[in-house]
This record gives structure tokens, sequence and C-alpha cells, in this order.
């Protein structure tokens, strides 16, 4: 597939991932949406990517939301036909990935692109960045997993006034309220981020990947993440990781890890 509205960078085993349609302030429409999930496909089978990071080109916008003018005239089929292949294409596929991805909130992240930035394991937001689900402005509601992700984040009071209000939060509230790690100036915003990607490429992927899947079975309320965690725990003896982490401790070395 060509890509139009994604660009890519590899750098140091980490795929930067950038949004790019600066003139509609990166707004997610159907193709970006395609181009975005093939692109997390391709790196998920790329053994070389350790970790990504998903960012916004320009200065001014991270993501404003999904393409208000493509479902302008949507019936409700269409409507709840967006929402489901959403969430399996970006949103839950994100969120249940393999390899940790960072949001690098550059701008305004809206809607659609702050779900964007939740389904991402963490975010780092520049000290532009203005955050928001303004859906209910539009006559709907946030589709794309804003509704339990954010509460998950900051709690179910902050997101109920989020929600319900459709205001913007500012980075600094973003950060104390914990929607955000660590906010920076832009210019410093990637190199934050690669900051935190070096200490990832040195440790267990296969830890890693297991670490991802029994966090969330926790806000799985089919599973119970205790369980998930006392089976993980169990089969990670059994990895070739766990037995290279420890041989490296032991004979005071650094640990190469083959990631299986
Ligand atoms: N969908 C489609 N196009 C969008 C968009 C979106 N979510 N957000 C911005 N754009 C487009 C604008 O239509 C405009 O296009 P145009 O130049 O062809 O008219 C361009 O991006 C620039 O946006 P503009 O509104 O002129 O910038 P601004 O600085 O005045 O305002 C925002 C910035 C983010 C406050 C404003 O664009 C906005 O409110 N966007 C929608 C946010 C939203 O409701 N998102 C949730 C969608 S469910």
């Amino acid at each position: 597939m060509t890509l139009e509205n994604i660009s890519t960078e590899i750098k140091n085993g980490v795929l930067v991932v950038t949004i790019n349609r600066p003139e509609k302030l990166n707004a997610l429409n159907k193709q970006t949406i395609e181009e975005l999930h093939e692109t997390l496909v391709d790196a998920e089978n790329d053994k070389e990517i350790k970790s990504l990071i998903i960012t916004g080109a320009g200065q001014k916008a991270f993501v404003a939301g999904a393409d208000i003018a493509e479902f302008a005239d949507y019936s409700v089929e269409q409507g709840k036909q967006l929402s489901s292949i959403g969430h399996f294409k970006i949103f839950n596929f994100i969120e249940n990935y393999s390899k940790p991805i960072i949001a690098a909130i550059n701008g305004f992240a809206l809607g659609g692109g702050l779900e964007l930035a939740m389904a991402c394991h963490f975010r780092i937001a520049s000290d532009n960045a203005k955050m928001g689900l303004p859906e209910v402005s539009l006559g709907v509601i946030p589709g794309y997993g804003g509704t339990q992700r954010l509460a998950q984040l900051v709690g179910k009071g902050k997101a109920f006034e989020m929600i319900v209000t459709a205001d913007m939060i500012n980075a600094q509230d973003a950060y104390k309220w914990g929607l955000v790690n660590y906010v920076t100036t832009q210019e410093e915003l990637l190199n934050k981020c690669f900051d935190i990607t070096s200490k990832i490429a040195s440790k267990s992927p296969v830890a890693i990947r297991t670490a991802i899947k029994v966090i969330n079975s926790g806000y799985n309320n089919k599973l119970n993440g205790y369980e998930v965690e006392i089976e993980e725990f169990g089969k990670s003896f059994g990895t070739a990781d766990f037995k290279e982490g420890v041989s490296a401790f032991l004979e005071k070395r650094k640990a190469n890890f083959p990631g299986n």
C-alpha cells in the first residue's frame, strides 16, 4: 500500500509514525485509518522494531479527531461500522499491540485524536498541547473508546466533566490528572520519547509483550488479571529471554535477549 497520509522513519529500533495531513490537522479519515493499520501490522512483524512513537505532522496538531466532513451524512448503520472498524483496526489493535507504543502529543489531540493517544500505552505531551473529547458539541459521543479509556486514565468524575462539557484541557492539567506522563517543550518532545524507548530497547521483548497483555487483562471484565498474571509469570520461565536475562545477571554482563 502506498502511504499518503502516514510517514514513517526508523531510528535505533524505534518506528516513528507520523499522521501526515497537516492541512486538515491530521484528522483521521478512512484512508488514514487503513494506512495506520497497515503500518502497524508491518511493524509488528519486523524484529528490528522494538517500540513505536505516534505523532502528528506540523506544529499545531497531533490529531484533531475523526474526519468530520467524511462522516457528516452517515446513517446509523454507517456510524456503527465507523466505530467498530476503528476499534478493531486501530484503537484495540494499538492497546493490545505486542510492542510499546508512545503517543507524542505535539498539539491538538481532540476526539479521535485523544482516543488514539489514549489507546497508546502511554502519552507524552508538548506544552502547547490541548486535549479533549468535544463530540457532544457535534451531537455524537466519543466512539473510538473514549468513554471507557478516559475514565480509566483520569477517573470517572474528570471523564464525565470532560465529555459532557466538551472542554479542552492543557498539557499541565493533563499531567496533573495522569492523562500524560510528561510534558516537554515542542522541540524536546521526541527526544523525551527516545529517552524512554532507549530503555525499552535493552529489555526482554517477550517479557514486555507479556506485561502489556497482563496489564490489559485487568481492564477486561471477562478476565481476572491476577489469574492471567500467575499463568503468564509461570510461562516466562520457559522463554529463552528468561534464560538469557538470568544468566547475564549471574555472569555480571549485559543481557542480549533473543526475543523468544
Ligand atoms: N475533521 C475534518 N477536518 C478538520 C478537523 C476534523 N476533525 N479538524 C480540523 N479540520 C480542518 C478544518 O476543517 C480546516 O480545513 P479547511 O482549511 O479546509 O477549512 C483545517 O482542518 C484547519 O482547521 P481550522 O478549524 O481552520 O483551525 P483552527 O485553528 O481555527 O481550529 C480546532 C482548530 C482544532 C479548534 C478546530 O479545527 C476544531 O474544532 N476541529 C474539530 C475538533 C473536533 O470536534 N474533533 C472531534 C471530531 S469527532
